[in-house]
């Protein structure tokens, strides 16, 4: 297959703010006393905001709690999550990943960001990548989160590929699941190779450069 895009989730593939969703959650889950670990933070890679809420209530009376106060929790787990944020520099970009996105640009491939985050803009201005990406299709321009298609197949009509042209690389399960439903090929990378699902398995970001030739 001649590839012409890859799309890149952002969260746990391009930078590490997938520890800062963790410390958001945990501080959030921790003051209402429920349980929360690894285990239950990979559930929420690549799943919305008011979705991750869900899966942390489900076995806790508070998931009768109603809508506006579901909001609230997300919102209280979202400003401690943008706190993490504000502190990163382009310094939290690995050189590994900023070398390897350079190298396959200079290869020809467009390259978009597809996340289900709505602070996609904010961490992409912090580490330095503000309008580095060819399209960014992000939490603000979707309905249904990833292991919905959506956000990949917005990121494929703005950047005016077609989706069987199109590489998604993914650190969620949900997130090789959306990619497969929206006709592309997904590499996995960190908590996602454990899901067996991906057409490719990275050890290290690097290893893109061995596929997309
Ligand atoms: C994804 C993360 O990128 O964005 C999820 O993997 C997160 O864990 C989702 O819930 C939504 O992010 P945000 O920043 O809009 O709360
Ligand atoms: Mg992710």
């Amino acid at each position: 297959m001649n590839y012409q895009a890859i799309i890149f989730d952002l969260d746990g593939v391009i930078v590490h703010t997938d520890r800062y969703h963790y410390l958001g959650w945990k501080a959030l889950a921790d003051r209402l006393g429920l349980p929360f670990d690894e285990t239950v933070n990979n559930r929420l890679r690549g799943v919305s905001r008011l979705e991750s809420l869900e899966i942390i209530l489900e076995n806790s009376e508070l998931k009768n709690l109603s809508p506006d106060e579901k909001t609230a929790l997300a919102t209280e787990k979202n400003e401690t999550y943008k706190t993490l944020l504000q502190a990163m520099t382009p310094a939290d970009l690995a050189g590994e990943v900023l070398s390897a996105l350079r190298t396959l640009r200079e290869r020809g491939y467009k390259l978009a960001i597809g996340s289900s985050s709505r602070n996609a803009k904010l961490i992409l201005e912090k580490i330095g990548l503000a309008g580095f990406f060819d399209a960014v299709s992000d939490g603000n321009n979707i309905v249904n989160s990833k292991p919905d298609p959506e956000v990949f197949l917005k990121a494929a009509e703005f950047l005016g590929v077609s989706p069987a042209a199109c590489a998604v690389v993914e650190d969620a399960g949900a997130g090789i699941e959306a990619a497969h439903r929206a006709g592309m090929k997904a590499a996995a990378i960190g908590d996602a190779v454990r899901h067996g699902s991906g057409d490719w398995n990275l050890g290290t970001f690097a290893d893109l450069l061995g596929i997309f030739r």
